[in-house]
């Protein structure tokens, strides 16, 4: 059975000491259940890395937001993965809209930036989505599957089994207009689709799947219940642990 995520993206918000505290309240609730198969995650900022890890249950995954296309060396600013991982986290979000469109990252740098992911142990979350005039002008399979090719498909099999998907389309992220479950479905089985023409049938089935973009505890059930939706990739609804908690239960 395919492994189920919600994971949180805290972007750019919270100071230490506030991340500190939405972590324990979401650990305070997450330690009453959370639904079989499901897999929780934080992605909150570098900065607060060791110190959520320390207050965040075992089964509460770490993820960072992004991380360096470089390894090491005199790239001042940069975060490698091997740091994340040294850091306690298990996962990175990679090529999110708001790295692609606000700092230019090229579908070549996400594609390096997967690779140092999984080398370094972690599981990279890979973004993709179409923004709004791409979707207007039914470009948006073309455009997802150009993201998925150059970012992933170099992976040979072993490698492509660590990664998990967000399907996120620009329109809806912050927007509080979401993709219908009915338009999140269709992409969800498209990219499934890509990934058997690359892989086989069996990694496409495996592979997880999120949803982002606008996702809330008022319509996480629904688009949740569609066949090929593993899950949520969650903005702002995670800055409360109420609602993420709510968003996790929604399976
Ligand atoms: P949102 O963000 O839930 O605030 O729309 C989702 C995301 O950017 O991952």
């Amino acid at each position: 059975m395919r492994r189920k995520i919600v994971a949180g993206n805290w972007k750019l918000n919270t100071t230490l000491q506030e991340g500190v505290k939405l972590a324990l309240s979401l650990n305070e609730l997450v330690g009453k259940g959370v639904p079989e198969n499901v897999q929780v995650i934080v992605a909150p900022p570098f900065t607060h890395l060791t110190e959520v890890r320390k207050v965040i249950g075992n089964k509460t995954g770490l993820a960072a937001q992004n991380c360096s296309a470089q390894k090491s060396g005199a790239f001042t600013g940069e975060v490698s993965a091997e740091m994340i991982k040294s850091a306690g986290a298990g996962y990175v979000i990679v090529g999110h809209s708001e790295r692609r469109n606000y700092f230019n990252e090229s579908d070549l740098d996400l594609s390096s930036k997967v690779i140092n992911a999984i080398e370094s142990g972690l599981q990279p979350i890979f973004c993709c989505g179409e923004k709004l005039h791409e979707r207007e002008k039914s470009i948006y399979t073309e455009v997802i599957k150009k993201q998925v090719h150059l970012g992933l498909f170099d992976l040979d099999a072993e490698h492509f089994k660590k990664v998990i998907i967000a399907y996120e389309p620009v329109w809806a992220i912050g927007t509080g207009k979401n993709a219908t479950p009915e338009q999140a479905q269709e992409i969800h089985q498209y990219i499934r689709h890509l990934i058997e023409e690359q892989y086989n049938s069996d990694m496409a089935d495996n592979t997880t799947i999120l949803y982002g973009g606008s996702c809330k505890p008022s319509n996480a059930r629904e688009i949740f219940s569609k066949d090929d939706v593993d899950g949520g990739l969650i903005g702002g609804a995670s800055l409360s642990a109420d609602d993420f908690y709510s968003i996790i239960n929604s399976f």
